[in-house]
């Protein structure tokens, strides 16, 4: 179901008409990485989209594999690494499957605006993944939607988006409660990022692997 809908927005909207899709880093990960909390290491963002992220950290000396449950995706990020003369390398992967295509272990992982379209109930076996794929004291970032953003419709934990999908809006306490099992957190704060239209409020955790 989500596959189906990711297919048909990276399959049928040119890059500028998917709302997420914002060449710029954002700031938040720029700062993470310029404070050298995270140093050039091996690297795997879930949920990379078209790459972005993915080709920002290469740049930065990271080695980053890319996944993401929508194969259009993939193939459009691979085309835009080798336009860009980038070594990343990208994988259609659901993050809640065995993710038997990603055969090696990381120093870092990150989602950036993924973990929204993942709901309660499936996301211990997400983050029981993340868990697994990280090498010994791996890093990782995690930012998704807060339900304090006033975008879609408010104050709902589910809100339906302009393109029909439908995300969950969390708290800082459920992820807290999420993660505290598998990871140590650093950082538990609720940040603004950007939107193409209007700046969201946004849950991020960086946290070490207990
Ligand atoms: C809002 S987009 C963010 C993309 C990218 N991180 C960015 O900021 O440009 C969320 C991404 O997560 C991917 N995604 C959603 N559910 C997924 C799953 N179960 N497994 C892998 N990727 C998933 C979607 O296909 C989409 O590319």
């Amino acid at each position: 179901m989500n596959q189906d809908e990711m297919e048909e927005i990276y399959g049928n909207k040119p890059p500028e008409k998917i709302p997420w899709n914002i060449a710029t880093p954002a700031d938040a990960l720029v700062e993470l990485i310029e404070s050298e909390k995270v140093k050039p290491c091996k690297t795997i963002e879930f949920g990379c989209g078209l790459g972005n992220y993915a080709f920002y950290l290469a740049g930065q000396g990271f080695d980053v594999t890319g996944v993401d449950i929508s194969p259009s995706a993939v193939a459009k990020a691979k085309g835009n690494a080798l336009k860009q003369g980038v070594a990343s390398r990208f994988l259609a992967a659901d993050v809640l499957g065995d993710l038997e295509v990603v055969q090696e272990t990381f120093d870092f992982a990150y989602d950036w605006e993924m973990l929204h379209h993942i709901f309660p109930e499936n996301r211990k076996k997400y983050v029981e993944n993340v868990h697994r794929i990280l090498n010994p004291k791996g890093k990782y970032l995690s930012v998704c939607f807060s339900e304090k953003d006033p975008q879609f419709g408010g104050s709902g934990k589910y809100r339906e988006t302009q393109l029909g999908t439908v995300l969950y809006f969390s708290s800082e306490d459920e992820l807290k409660e999420l993660f505290d099992s598998y990871f140590k957190i650093d950082e538990l704060k609720t940040i603004e990022i950007s939107g193409k239209t209007a700046p969201h409020l946004a849950i991020y955790a960086f946290m070490e692997k207990k």
